[in-house]
């Protein structure tokens, strides 16, 4: 059994709702695009939370504009920005945007630089930022790269993890929930580009994106 917290109870919503051609996308109800709510928007924030407590304890020794937290684009940009104000202490933070190769909605480990940080790792805390580890092939693969620059330190955190599905086994220092293997959308995390702005996080309902 997994020691971190586990999601709700399974919750069927009610179908799509729409804003002239838009569809909406409401954090309470998932307007219909989910066929389970996994995590909540208030759960998400409690758990980055105490998850940045714990960074806070973890890194009280080192000095100021040691920790660099490194955002994998575009997926970590919610988990980002609430895990960085849930902090107390100043941190910098770059980006990265890498395309991991594969088929369908899995990933091959096969990866490509789209964007590259910005920043010098010499000597430096480094916290990745991801929204979800699945095979872990990506995240294996950045640690690595990372790891070659010369950093004093480099740690992952998530906020989501599939246990099921890894197939690599990468030391993932800080751990939202763990979800079972289905595909899931919302809160930084898409579906061909859509639902990132979902609130909450859940599996896609088929028949509401039509597919
Ligand atoms: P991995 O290399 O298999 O661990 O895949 C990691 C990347 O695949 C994540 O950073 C996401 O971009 C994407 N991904 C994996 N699972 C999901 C999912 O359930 N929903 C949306 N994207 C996912």
């Amino acid at each position: 059994m997994s020691d971190h917290p586990s999601y709700p109870a399974r919750r069927r919503s009610s179908r799509p709702r729409w804003c002239g051609n838009l569809r909406l996308v409401d954090a309470s109800d998932a307007a219909g695009l989910l066929t389970e709510v996994l995590v909540t928007q208030e759960q998400i924030r409690t758990r980055l939370g105490e998850i940045a407590a714990e960074i806070t304890r973890d890194y009280a020794g080192t000095g100021p504009g040691d920790l660099l937290l490194v955002g994998v684009l575009k997926g970590a940009v919610m988990v980002m920005a609430d895990l960085a104000r849930a902090l107390p202490f100043s941190v910098q933070m770059d980006w990265m945007a890498i395309s991991s190769y594969g088929s369908g909605t899995r990933s091959s480990g096969v990866v490509r630089i789209l964007k590259d940080l910005e920043v010098d790792l010499s000597g430096r805390h480094v916290l990745i930022v991801e929204d979800i580890v699945d095979t872990g092939l990506t995240l294996s693969w950045l640690v690595s790269n990372l790891e070659s620059r010369g950093p004093a330190s480099v740690r992952v955190c998530t906020l989501l993890r599939k246990p099921d599905a890894a197939t690599l086994d990468v030391d993932v220092r800080y751990v939202g929930f763990d979800i079972p293997d289905a595909f899931v959308v919302g809160y930084g995390l898409d579906y061909a580009q859509e639902y990132r702005n979902l609130s909450c996080i859940g599996t896609l309902d088929p028949a509401a994106v039509g597919v």
